[in-house]
């Protein structure tokens, strides 16, 4: 059982409504003061998933848990870079954000920062953006900007605007968006009680990789996990900069979130890499489906394309997990943000048209 299930064991059940977000509950680990206004939607606190279907096509007593990071407010990890982000930019008289996104980073500044009474200017290539995130930055508010070109285009324009004119970047390059994402490994280790032995995460722009590095390193220092884990980073084959080492000019992967040529945090995530003795590999459209497939089917998980990256990496390396292993597998974003790719790849019996009876509806049922 793990640490905070015995614990809850004792006491009365916690209630969600106790939860006071992530910058309340990790307060000491993170750079805010009592001047800094806190911009919160109670993100934080998403349940870690045994994972069992995974864990089986592994087989040597490999445990793999989900760390299912799609819960939070708008329904990916970047609530908790944005809390951070928009509160810091509050604090310091900011009026306005502008973000390049590939979609969930344009949904979490556009809630946090109308929350906190800012405007948010959001850069998208235009085309590429799931469905769900871009009906998010409408309805919560953001003025949004589609441009003919990619997400690499859209974080030069967003750099040279900051530096130009009195908006504020929240892009990962804003070093509070890391604070706030390191948070997720300390809720990991506070579930398992323990570090795991390998973290496999999808990686875009490698601002995540790098955060949970930070944080589980900040949590060994502090005595808090006595070990650490190996960081083992997935990018998709047509768009993997920090796998070829090189940048691409022309990212393509069905993983819209992680269509990413030239990730601005590649040094901070060569760096996790070398420090925790970990890996970084390709992985095709094919296996990112057939992960995402695995998940919802076997798991009851719905995550997007991009987050499957990571079970799809596991898999991949299977053999390479040592028995009796600890595996995390951060799944960074809700299934429903992507529709289309939901309803395009799936197995499922899905009979149309039917008439309306009894006879109809139990002939298809196979009475
Ligand atoms: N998974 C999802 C669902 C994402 O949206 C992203 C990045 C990543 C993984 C990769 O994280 O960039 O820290 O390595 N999305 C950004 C965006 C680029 O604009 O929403 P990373």
């Amino acid at each position: 059982m793990s640490p905070l299930l015995r614990q809850w064991g004792r006491a009365a059940a916690p209630s969600p409504a106790d939860w006071p977000g992530l910058i309340e509950a990790y307060r000491s680990w993170l750079p805010v003061s009592e001047a800094t206004p806190v911009i919160t939607l109670r993100e934080g606190a998403t349940p870690l998933i045994p994972a069992p279907a995974v864990a089986a096509r592994i087989g040597r007593g490999v445990t793999v848990h989900l760390k299912y990071d799609g819960l939070n407010p708008t329904g990916s990890f970047k609530d908790r870079g944005m809390t951070m982000a928009i509160s810091k930019a509050k604090e310091a008289g900011c009026e306005a954000v502008i973000c390049a996104s590939t979609g969930n980073t344009s949904a979490a500044a556009a809630a946090y920062a109308r929350r906190g009474g800012l405007r948010a200017f959001v850069l998208i290539p235009d085309g590429y953006v799931a469905q769900g995130k871009l009906a998010q930055a409408l309805v919560y508010g953001a003025e949004v900007l589609a441009i003919r070109g990619n997400f690499d285009r859209a974080l030069s324009i967003v750099q040279e605007m900051a530096a130009s004119y009195p908006v504020t970047l929240v892009n990962s390059v804003n070093p509070y968006r890391l604070q706030g994402q390191k948070t997720a490994a300390f809720e990991v280790v506070d579930a398992l009680g323990r570090a795991p032995d390998w973290l496999c995460i999808p990686m875009g722009n490698a601002g995540n990789i790098s955060a949970y590095w930070m944080g589980f390193q900040e949590y060994a220092r502090a005595g808090r996990c006595s070990s650490l884990p190996r960081m083992m980073g997935f990018q998709a084959s047509g768009s993997a900069p920090l796998v070829q080492g090189s940048t691409v000019e022309h990212p393509e992967t069905i993983a819209t979130a992680i269509r990413i040529g030239n990730p601005v945090n590649r040094e901070k995530a060569l760096a996790a890499r070398a420090e925790s003795g970990g890996a970084f590999l390709d992985v095709t459209d094919e296996e990112i489906i057939a992960a995402y497939k695995l998940l919802g089917g076997e798991e009851g998980v719905f995550c997007e394309p991009a987050s499957a990256a990571s079970v799809a990496g596991l898999l991949k390396r299977a053999e390479e997990v040592p028995s009796g292993a600890t595996v995390v597998c951060v799944l960074t974003g809700n299934g429903l943000k992507d529709p289309d790719c939901a309803i395009a790849n799936n197995d499922a019996a899905f009979h149309t048209d039917l008439e309306p009876t009894l006879p109809v509806v139990a002939g298809v049922m196979g009475f």
